[in-house]
């Protein structure tokens, strides 16, 4: 049963568009953040820990607990993106090193510890990197599954193919194993995948207004879309950076901006070529149980207004 507000977990590897999702979900009164756990992927754990706690001060929210977890994946070594993101992983704007503290308990600890005190189906999870933490804490601790409401998370791609290799997008190539474990684990499933994500294009317009709402969480995010809208411009030809993960925190708060198929997904984990594939049955051409909501479509101006109308509550 969802409640009011909804309580979730926000695992992340911040990230431009991972800080704008956190940013967009601590502006949300239909959400309760009982924390933040970050995960090695777009830049190393210790830098996606420092940029987790950074979004949140630029939010004035030092209230919020962040938690460290898995510093590389299951079983490979970590892949980073800086060639996105830039060295920090926050690139576009500099903002001061964050006061508030770390938490001491590890992210799959707080994980396991707060999905055990909840009552069954009560919280959700999402997921804006790879998979590393929550895997880890269904492998530690499989009674926690039952407890997860759901897990909505940013990763595959299907007809829009990979981002990262041919077939395979960031999320899900950096630790396909997690993914595997997430995707086996009978909790029900919405993925947000590239061919979502590519259609959350930013454009001028709402770079503008961003601009022009004067605040400083305005200003950051306008700086940060233009710094990745760069990468995006020259690999894709095309107008605007696709903001995957705020897609995330969208679904929670408006699902009807996106329409999608329950089918089957599986991870590709042994092939060289297609590493971190998502498979999706989307005609039904197997007996595979469905495992996902495999979202494809988004309402692009009902997204961005929701966002600017958030993002624009910020003081
Ligand atoms: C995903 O990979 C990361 O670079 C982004 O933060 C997003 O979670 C897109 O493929
Ligand atoms: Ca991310």
């Amino acid at each position: 049963m969802t409640h009011f507000p909804r309580q979730i977990i926000i695992d992340t590897d911040p990230g431009q568009d991972d800080a704008v999702a956190i940013l967009l979900a601590l502006a949300s009164p239909e959400l309760e953040v009982l924390g933040i756990t970050t995960v090695a992927g777009n830049v190393p754990l210790a830098l996606t820990s420092l940029n987790a706690r950074r979004v949140c001060e630029l939010a004035k929210r030092s209230d919020v607990a962040v938690f460290a977890g898995c510093h590389q994946p299951l079983k490979r070594a970590l892949v980073t993106a800086e060639n996105v993101h830039g060295k920090t992983g926050l690139d576009g704007i500099e903002l001061p090193e964050p006061i508030m503290p770390l938490q001491s308990m590890h992210a799959v600890d707080f994980m396991i510890e707060t999905l055990r005190q909840a009552p069954e189906k009560t919280i959700t999870l999402c997921s804006l990197g790879p998979m590393t933490n929550t895997a880890q804490a269904l492998m530690q601790a499989p009674d926690i599954a039952s407890r997860i409401e759901r897990i909505v998370l940013m990763g595959g791609g299907f007809f829009e193919g990979g981002n990262i290799t041919p077939s395979a997008e960031f999320n899900m190539y950096v630790d396909p194993e997690a993914a595997q474990i997430v995707f086996a684990s009978g909790i029900p499933l919405t993925v947000i995948p590239l061919d979502v994500t590519h259609q959350a294009l930013t454009s001028k317009q709402w770079l503008d207004d961003l601009r022009a709402m004067n605040n400083q969480v305005g200003t950051a995010v306008a700086a940060w879309t233009d710094f990745f809208e760069r990468y995006d411009r020259e690999k894709y030809g095309s107008e605007g950076a696709p903001l995957h993960d705020p897609c995330v925190i969208a679904y929670l708060i408006q699902p009807e901006l996106f329409s999608g198929r329950w089918v089957n997904v599986e991870i590709e984990t042994n092939s060289a070529l297609t590493l971190g594939a998502t498979v999706v049955d989307w005609w039904r051409v197997t007996d595979r149980k469905a495992n996902a909501e495999f979202l494809r479509h988004i309402n692009r101006d009902g997204f961005f207004q929701l966002l600017s109308h958030r993002l624009a509550s910020y003081e």
